[in-house]
Formats: structure tokens, sequence, C-alpha cells
């Protein structure tokens, strides 16, 4: 009687186990694809392009069911919390230390308005019009915030960075990722 049910407190913790490899390899595999791009510069263009890939869906969606949209919406807020993550959490603070302050600022802001917009269009879904006006709003300012920082501020940091520093920068930027992976 003690042995058997000491031996199904060892398969729970079997089963604990394993179920946490699986999420744990899930993790692995969703922030993969950003690990695998290289230097953490390279990683977050690599997660704009899929971003806008996602706007391009969700675009082509204009007059097919809210059940698509919504499915969509749901990857691209995923994506994006998960791109927040990384830059709010390792790359602004970075860009501040390099004494890039009100730009790490000015970046944080337009996150703000990024969740505005996912916010508002999650309430516009069932209206194909509306969603797509929104959207089309969205993706201009989207596209900005993301020129910006490829073009302009993410080269100024990875210039004030050596090597040592930016393979540090790239490992804390994944560990921020793997939390919303
Ligand atoms: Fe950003
Ligand atoms: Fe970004």
């Amino acid at each position: 009687m003690a042995l058997s049910h000491m031996s199904s407190w060892k398969g729970a913790g079997i089963g604990a186990g394993l179920a946490l490899i699986g999420m744990v390899g899930r993790k692995l595999a969703v922030q993969a694809p950003t690990a695998l791009a290289g230097d953490w510069d390279k990683a977050l263009a690599a997660e704009h392009r899929m971003a806008l890939g996602l706007f391009d869906k969700l675009q082509d969606s204009h007059g097919s069911a809210s059940g698509r949209r919504t499915m969509l919406l749901m990857q691209l807020k995923h994506a994006l919390g998960k791109h927040a993550m990384e830059e709010e959490n390792a790359i602004y603070p970075a860009l501040r230390e390099a004494g890039m302050q009100a730009e790490a600022d000015a970046l944080n802001t337009d996150h703000g308005y990024v969740k505005q917009h996912l916010y508002d269009l999650t309430d516009l879904v069932k209206d194909d019009a509306a969603f797509q006006a929104r959207l089309s709003a969205f993706r201009t300012d989207i596209e900005r915030h993301m020129r910006q920082e490829e073009d302009d501020l993410f080269p100024k940091l990875k210039a004030a960075l050596d090597r040592k520093a930016t393979t540090r920068l790239t490992r804390r930027m994944n560990q921020e990722g793997l939390k919303l992976a």
C-alpha cells in the first residue's frame, strides 16, 4: 500500500518533469528563430519582418470571416508582446546606458500605442472595413517605429558596444524573449 502510494507519487513527479521539459522545449522552439538570427539587432529585425508578414496576412483577410482575423490578431499580439519584452527589458535600458535616454523613452511610448492599436482592433474584429482602416493606420505607425530602430538607433547602439557587450546583450534579449515564448 505504502509502496504503491510512493510509486504513484514518483509517477506524478516524472509526469510533471516531462511536462516541464515539454514546456521548456516549446519555449526554446518559439525563441529559436530569434536566437538563431544572430546578434540582437539582426534578431529584432527578423522579428520586425515576421510581424509585418502577419500584417500582410491580416490585410489579406479583407472580406473573410472574423474567425481568421481573430486568430491572426492573436498571433500578432503574441509576437509583438514578446518583441516588446525583449526591447523594453534589455535593449532600451542598454540604449539609455549608451546615452540615448530620450530616444529610448520615445520608443517606449510608441510601444504603449502599439498596445492601444491592438486593444482597439480586438473590438473591431467583426467590422471588416473599420478593422482594415485601423490596421492600416497601425501599420504606418509601427513601420515608422521599426525604421527608426533599424536605421538609426540600433546601429548607434551597436557601434557603442564591443563584441563582448554585444554577445551579453544578445543573451539578455533572448532570456527576456523566453519569458513570453
Ligand atoms: Fe520597438
Ligand atoms: Fe522593434
